[in-house]
């Protein structure tokens, strides 16, 4: 759990006017004091949430042991190492979309725990297919937004690596607000890794490479840069997208120094 005392970052609980101290609410569920949905800056779209027959049934299958329920992170008590059964290093992906290098990087890795975010439903279920198909038991799937979670639910200095292969690339200038790195979440993400713990990134969008070079670069507690392509890391999906686009892809690295 993260204690109020421990969050490294405000937000994390506020008191309200009449002093009573009010859990944040996670991202959809938010209201104005009109009961109207506040409208929030995310970082993904909506996608369709139809299942193929193999994700139904991958779903129908694991979701009970592997998918953690949206409603659980609303306990500010909530542990991740409860949904896991056992304390062991944690690693963060964000982004796992259909879990090609979550299946693959965690089989290869029974020691930690990997948790996956992923708020596309069908992406969640494929990922539970590879996963049993990779035979790995160390991967739990949180459908709820991954910067709202590392926020408000991940405690500080306590990632061993955080993966963000391939984030939306949001090329539309107006639309770089929405993009998963910057400023302000390289804070957080740093905050929430081990000392000596690991990000690592990969991207087939030149810009946005530039762009997390400038922002991790500015980041006082992380050291890194470009990096060869990190061989353990299966190519996937949108890296495949990007290479038939012909785009080149970027590989980076960054450690908490401090
Ligand atoms: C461009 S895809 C890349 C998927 C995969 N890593 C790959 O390489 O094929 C980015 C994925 O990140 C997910 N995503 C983006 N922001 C997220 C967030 N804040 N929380 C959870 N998932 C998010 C999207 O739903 C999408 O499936």
């Amino acid at each position: 759990m993260i204690g109020r005392h421990r969050a490294g970052h405000k937000g994390t609980a506020w008191s309200g006017d009449n002093g009573a101290v009010t859990e944040p609410a996670r991202p959809h569920h938010k209201l104005t004091e009109e009961g109207r949905r506040v409208r929030e800056v995310l970082t993904y779209a909506r996608r369709g949430s139809r299942f193929t027959p193999r994700q139904a049934a991958a779903w129908e299958e694991h979701h009970e042991r592997w998918v953690i329920p949206d409603t659980a992170l609303d306990d500010p008590a909530f542990a991740w190492s409860r949904w896991f059964g056992r304390e062991a290093p944690l690693v963060v992906e964000i982004g796992s979309g259909v879990g090609e290098a979550t299946a693959a990087l965690a089989a290869t890795r029974p020691e930690v725990n990997v948790l996956a975010f992923e708020v596309w439903r069908p992406g969640a279920a494929e990922t539970m297919a590879r996963v049993a198909e990779a035979g790995a038991d160390n991967v739990r799937i949180c459908l709820v937004d991954a910067v709202w979670s590392v926020e408000h639910r991940i405690a500080p200095g306590s990632v061993r690596e955080l993966w963000t292969f391939f984030p939306d690339p949001w090329p539309k200038k107006r639309h770089h607000k929405r993009r998963l790195v910057t400023a302000r979440f390289a804070a957080l993400a740093a905050d929430r890794l081990e000392p000596g713990g690991r990000w690592r990134l990969a991207t087939d969008w030149a810009d946005y490479a530039e762009r997390m070079v400038e922002v991790l670069g500015a980041e006082p507690s992380l050291e890194g840069g470009i990096v060869g392509r990190w061989t353990e890391r299966p190519v996937t999906k949108f890296e495949r997208k990007g290479i038939a686009a012909g785009r080149s892809i970027t590989d980076l690295c960054y450690q908490r120094v401090r």
